[in-house]
């Protein structure tokens, strides 16, 4: 693996060696302190972070290597309209390693396919955060001792939460998973999401409208935020913006060991009278990010061959059957296609005697 674009871009026993080296990580500090001396990872945020950018610069400098980067796409010659395959080639002479976040889905793939030296996707617009997903699958084995026979509660703005969509993946791969997805109808999870991974799997779940109903069962709430700058109505996002909140009531009647999880920032979903309940486990969740992107960086570093010959390291979006090219052509706005008009339209067949395709980047779905 050079990149990880997408969370399924690891396996089950890759997943399972991370969190075992963040763990060691964790126990050991002092043998990792110099495992990147002379490294340099970039990071490239086109978009806002705090939790994200920061754990994956202390990551670095914890393993003794150097950071360099940009915190919003204002100040990097994004703003002069440089394309992002040029903005990566450019970082590719000055850093060996790249954490990107962009605001449009599917920008991770082509900066891998421009990149040689590896890619990892930082959350890229409502689409994936896979290493949100390996902080998320830390935290859980860590406070459950399992990644499997549980019953996982997801709620708030589960459209647009890059996070949920990776988790729902990764977790697609364990035994005994059972999701309840607790959303307004506006707000469920996409149909691609359901029919390709929960049905596709024969994953049980089921969709509610409230906390309250849900609670009782669930061995992890995980809460997430209304994603404000994913909505083209901003009225929209006022009627939705307070759809949930988790407060101390409606923890009564959930299991003693519930673990309560939020990838953060939140803005309204947890009472922050929630912080001292000893279920409460998204302050640790955001420390384990910095040791699992610790034990990413390590193996990706230790994985990519130097200098790979041709511009274009190993990249998800070659991994899969035919494609059509520039045969059919993405409308979704929030897709890298909609604002870089180099880039070839990739469609993918799911369906191919319903001609049912779907944009290589962003996902979306198109019948031809
Ligand atoms: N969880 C997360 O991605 O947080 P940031 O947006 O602060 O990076």
């Amino acid at each position: 693996m050079s990149n990880l674009i997408d969370i399924l871009d690891l396996s089950v026993e890759e997943i399972d060696g991370l969190i075992a080296t963040a763990n060691d990580i964790i126990e050991n500090p002092g043998k990792y302190a110099k495992a990147c001396e002379g490294k340099i990872l970039a990071t490239l945020f086109f978009e806002p972070s705090t939790r994200t950018r920061l754990s994956f610069e202390a990551a670095m400098l914890n393993l003794g290597g150097s950071v360099l980067g940009f915190s919003e796409a204002g100040s990097s010659s994004t703003a002069k309209g440089e394309s992002v395959a040029d903005t990566i080639r450019t970082v590719n002479c000055y850093a060996d390693i790249i954490a990107m976040r962009h605001p449009k889905e599917g920008a991770p793939i082509v900066a891998a396919k421009a990149s040689r030296i590896p890619i990892i996707n930082a959350g890229d617009g409502g689409h994936f955060h896979p290493t949100q997903t390996l902080t998320d699958l830390l935290t859980i084995s860590r406070h459950k001792g399992r990644l499997n026979n549980l019953t996982i509660g997801l709620c708030g703005d589960l459209k647009f939460g890059r996070t949920v969509h990776s988790l729902i993946a990764a977790f697609s791969r364990y035994s005994g998973i059972k999701f309840v997805l607790i959303s307004p109808e506006e707000l469920c999870v996409p149909e691609y999401v359901k029919t390709e991974t929960l049905d596709k799997k024969g994953i049980p779940y089921k969709e509610v409208r409230t906390i309250e109903e849900a609670i009782p069962e669930l061995d992890i709430l995980y809460m997430t935020r209304i994603q404000r700058e994913r909505f083209a109505d901003p009225a929209e996002y006022e009627r939705l913006k307070n759809s949930f909140v988790l407060d101390l009531p409606k923890l009564e009647h959930a299991k003693s060991d519930l673990c309560i999880m939020h990838p953060l920032p939140r803005v309204n979903e947890i009472s922050t009278k929630v912080d001292n309940d000893p279920r409460a486990c998204y302050f640790d969740q955001m420390l384990c990010g910095k040791f699992i992107r610790m034990a990413l960086i390590l193996k990706l570093l230790a994985e990519t061959p130097m200098l790979l010959s041709a511009s274009g390291a190993e990249c998800s979006c070659n991994e899969h059957g035919e494609e059509l090219v520039n045969k059919v052509f993405c409308d979704n706005p929030r897709c890298i296609t909609s604002i870089e008009q180099e880039i070839d339209h990739v469609f993918r067949y799911t369906d191919k005697e319903n001609g049912i395709c779907r944009c290589a980047y962003c996902e979306a779905q198109k019948k031809i």
